[in-house]
């Protein structure tokens, strides 16, 4: 029986079982043995790898991180490593595999397939930071999450008249803090594609005092400002006591929303058939309300498009 190989890779998002899930069951329906790695590339380089049956995948669509587990892998990003990994894949007859996970985990797939590993690509990533696909697996879940914590916050918020910075991930990306901002109601967003003034915060909390704002909500990339700085910075420039609240890992876990789970399903069971016709060395995306697959290289040069229209949007909603 031919093999199928799946990893996960990176920083683990909400959705990725159910991949795992749709993969193993796609393939054992078309007659396919499906091998899981264990924790990523470093569980490849060690030749961590295990036979996946139907009920190894039984209730996880449902759960939060990979079954898997996953790693940022060091020894993988280097040649000696990527022909370590080469090897073990040859041992353990796998010359079809699926990589789940984000930028990092995708040229780490494109790595293999320049070695003639026939490869797929799923993406997985709260932070949304790849460019050719309108939505990868677990960024909406964790937009829900950060969408239920703004709401939580603007309650004791407003109760104390206080403002309230709050950090989110997304790396260089500003999307988490975008389309939470939108649907949590923030008054300013503070992302890695604009740059901001002081000045002109501090100004935007004046006015909203001015007209009865009983709260003040900053969404804040993370490296985008120290939020603690900002908080006094803006304590001091306005007199609006301001409390900090980094959100953290609590963005990576939980149940995945339905639309995860489901685009999931959708792209892995996809990708699964396509690559068995011999589609390979591509990657799975949904763009425009459609899946799609396109080579992985080019899905890697595609460079991210600032949505400007939504952010402009989520500024005049903010007066
Ligand atoms: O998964 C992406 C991400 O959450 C980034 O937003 C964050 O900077 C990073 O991972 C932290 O990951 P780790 O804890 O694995 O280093």
């Amino acid at each position: 029986m031919e093999r199928i190989g799946i990893l996960t890779s990176g920083g683990d998002s909400p959705g990725m079982n159910a991949g795992i899930r749709s993969l193993v069951r796609t393939g054992i329906y078309h007659g396919y043995q499906m091998m899981g790695i264990r924790a990523g590339f470093t569980g490849l380089l060690e030749g961590d790898i295990h036979h996946l049956d139907l009920a190894s995948v039984a209730d996880i669509i449902h759960r939060g991180g990979t079954i898997l587990k996953t790693s940022r892998s060091q020894e993988f990003q280097t040649e000696e490593g990527q022909k370590k990994a080469l090897d073990q894949l040859n041992k353990a007859k796998i010359h079809k595999l699926f990589v789940l996970g984000g930028d990092g985990s995708f040229h780490g797939a494109q790595a293999l397939a320049d070695k003639g590993v026939e490869v797929m690509a799923l993406p997985c990533s709260i932070d949304n930071d790849l460019a050719y696909t309108d939505a990868s697996i677990g960024f909406m879940t964790a937009v829900e999450t950060i969408t239920e914590a703004i709401g939580k916050i603007r309650d004791t918020s407003s109760s104390h008249e206080r403002g309230h910075v709050i950090q989110v991930m997304g790396r260089k990306c500003g999307d988490l803090a975008i389309f939470a901002g939108m649907s949590g109601g923030a008054e300013n967003i503070l992302i890695p594609e604009v740059e901001n003034s002081l000045k002109g915060i501090l100004a935007k909390i004046h006015q909203g005092k001015k007209r009865g704002k009983r709260h003040h909500i900053l969404l804040v990339t993370e490296g985008v400002y120290d939020p603690y700085q900002l908080a006094e910075e803006i304590y001091q420039g306005t007199g609006v006591e301001t409390k900090v609240t980094i959100l953290g890992y609590i963005q990576r876990g939980g149940s995945p929303t339905s639309f995860d789970r489901i685009l999931a399903s959708s792209l892995a069971s996809r990708g699964l058939e396509y690559l068995i016709q011999g589609k390979t060395h591509h990657a799975m995306g949904f763009k425009g309300g459609e899946i799609s697959c396109l080579p992985l290289e080019e899905a890697l040069k595609e460079e991210k498009v600032f949505k400007e229209k939504l952010y402009q949007e989520i500024k005049m909603l903010s007066i």
